[in-house]
């Protein structure tokens, strides 16, 4: 068996098993993570894993060690990782990306899982993918140089204008909801959205980032809410304010996350109905 036959069935193996880690049923996802080839998204091997004790490189370059359910370094003195498949194969999965989809992609890295969201949107169907850093950005795009349905920007994914979206798929964590993400989203739309705050442990000086995965889908004006799964993310630079993020911090810490409906552009909704207010927005339980 010559090696991409070999590697084929590999990728069908771990689609498999990322899928089932998060127990979501999802054919076309599972069939996106079987196809795309991460290695060709990440630079030549070895690769760093983040292990428990830190990074630690694959032993060769063979691709094998990239189809586990692990997090790879891509800059890994800044802690910027490739995300972990089950977690995008959840979130990927409460997108519910269709043929034909407009996704932006915002914290596109290198462009791995932009390519699984271009595999789900079809030929008919396109992706912006939004990268902060120039040289990730300027990487992803050359990934992408054959593609027509792939946009690669380089930029701030939470001010830089793009065409409505049928899905915003965010993988940085912000404290609060960019407006352009709300304003550009279809009616029917669907964003998923990381939110986090730093929490530093009571008797430590350590600081640790938590955070709730809520996908909120457009009816018209309204904004349904549903948290998805807990999150400790990337920052997304300029999606932070000091406020939202003490609000977050409490919500997290109080818990009821799970019982948000609604997100809000207003901060004048009853405290009672809240999960967190913060000024002109609010996550709430009807
Ligand atoms: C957790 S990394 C994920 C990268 C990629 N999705 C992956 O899994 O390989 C988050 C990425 O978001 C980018 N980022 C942070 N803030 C951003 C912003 N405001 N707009 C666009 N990208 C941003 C970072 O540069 C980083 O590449």
């Amino acid at each position: 068996m010559d090696r991409e036959a070999e590697l084929a069935i590999i990728r069908r193996a771990f689609a498999k098993q990322v899928m089932a880690s998060v127990g979501v049923h999802d054919p076309a996802t599972e069939g996106a993570f079987a196809c795309v080839s991460r290695e060709r998204y990440l630079g030549p091997g070895p690769w760093p894993i983040l292990r428990i004790a830190g990074y630690v490189p694959t032993p060769d370059a063979d691709p094998v060690y990239l189809y586990d359910d692990v997090l790879v370094g891509i800059v890994p003195e800044r802690q910027l990782n490739n995300g972990m498949p089950s977690y995008h194969a959840l979130m990927i999965s409460a997108a519910g990306v269709r043929a034909g989809d407009h996704v932006v992609h915002v914290g596109a890295g290198l462009g791995y899982y932009s390519a699984i969201l271009q595999h789900l949107a079809g030929g008919s169907g396109k992706v912006t993918a939004i990268e902060l850093d120039p040289e990730l950005a300027r990487r992803a795009a050359e990934h992408f140089a054959d593609a027509a349905n792939v946009e690669v920007v380089q930029g701030d994914g939470g001010v830089i204008p793009f065409e409505a979206a049928d899905v915003i798929y965010v993988n940085a964590g912000a404290t609060r909801p960019a407006d352009i993400w709300l304003d550009r989203l279809k009616d029917g739309g669907r964003l998923i959205l990381p939110l986090t705050a730093k929490k530093t442990l009571s008797g430590s000086t350590s600081i640790i980032r938590h955070g709730a995965v809520f996908r909120i889908e457009r009816r018209g004006d309204d904004f349904h809410a549903r948290r998805i799964s807990p999150v400790g993310v990337y920052p997304c630079e300029g999606g932070r304010d000091p406020v939202s993020e003490a609000a977050l911090d409490a919500a997290l810490q109080a818990g009821g996350a799970e019982k948000v409906t609604r997100l809000y552009r207003s901060d004048d909704i009853p405290a009672e109905r809240c999960w967190l207010r913060a000024p002109g927005w609010s996550l709430a339980y009807t």
